[in-house]
């Protein structure tokens, strides 16, 4: 029997993790837990959480390890036990990777694969300059200004093209150092699982996609194609 995958999604901010996630959710029978989404959703709703949310956003600074493995734990226990899924934004920390390590094992569900998005620095900036959301329209999605078929799409669709509150370039600044400080070192903490599968995330988002399916259909357990 085909087992459900389970699996992260790692890369700096604007290296395309949100674009990859939407691409493989149309392909794959993944739930997509994306953290950083969820956390803007509850902003809109102004619950507790998002105002906590709010106030991190500003700063680009990560939200407590306690409150993110809460919320995430949460979320995983409900999946149904046959429902693969895929992180888009968690784990961040070498704690909440820990965390993960010890739910996912009393859950019996084994980490499929990590899939470490690589972009130089150059490009990231050059992607998060540009990153609009297209609202409106179901679960919001990123698209870059220059991709004017997406951006008239959107607004053909009725949707709504917005700035998200932390790609300000002075919080931007601070997400990326968050990164490499908090995130980077997670690569060599998934390197020794023998999990790590690092790709270049610099070609067009289909090729960026054609790399990861590659991956996932060589992993033991390839998800069912939805
Ligand atoms: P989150 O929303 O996860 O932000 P992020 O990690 O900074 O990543 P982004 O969403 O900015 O980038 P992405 O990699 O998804 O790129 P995208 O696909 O949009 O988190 C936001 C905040 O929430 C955090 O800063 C933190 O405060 C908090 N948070 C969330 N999770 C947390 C956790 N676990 N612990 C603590 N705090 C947490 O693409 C970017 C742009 O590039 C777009 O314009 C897109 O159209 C374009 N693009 C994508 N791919 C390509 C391509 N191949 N070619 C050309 N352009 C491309
Ligand atoms: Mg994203």
């Amino acid at each position: 029997m085909t087992q459900p995958q389970h699996i992260i999604l790692m890369g700096a901010p604007g290296a395309g993790k949100s674009t990859q996630s939407r691409l493989l959710k149309a392909r794959y029978p993944l739930h997509v837990l994306a953290t950083g989404q969820m956390l803007r959703d509850e902003v809109t709703k102004r619950s507790a959480l998002g105002l906590l949310a709010e106030a991190y956003f500003e700063t680009g600074a990560l939200l407590p390890d306690d409150v993110m493995i809460a919320v995430v734990t949460e979320r995983l226990i409900r999946l149904a036990p046959n429902q693969g899924f895929l992180l888009d934004g968690f784990p961040r920390t070498v704690p909440q990777a820990e965390a993960l390590d010890k739910l996912l094992q009393r859950l019996a569900r084994p980490i499929s694969a990590v899939i470490a998005l690589s972009l130089d620095d150059k490009q990231v900036v050059q992607r998060l300059g540009g990153r609009r959301m297209c609202e409106g329209l179901g679960e919001p999605f990123p698209l870059h200004i220059d991709d004017k078929a997406s951006v008239d799409a959107c607004l053909r669709l009725g949707g709504r093209i917005v700035t998200r509150p932390d790609d300000e370039p002075e919080v931007i600044v601070e997400r990326l150092r968050m990164y490499e400080a908090e995130t980077a070192p997670l690569i060599d903490y998934y390197r020794r699982a023998g999990l790590l599968h690092t790709i270049s995330a610099e070609g067009t988002p289909e090729e960026v996609q054609a790399a990861i399916v590659q991956i996932l259909e060589q992993t033991s357990n390839p998800p069912v194609t939805g």
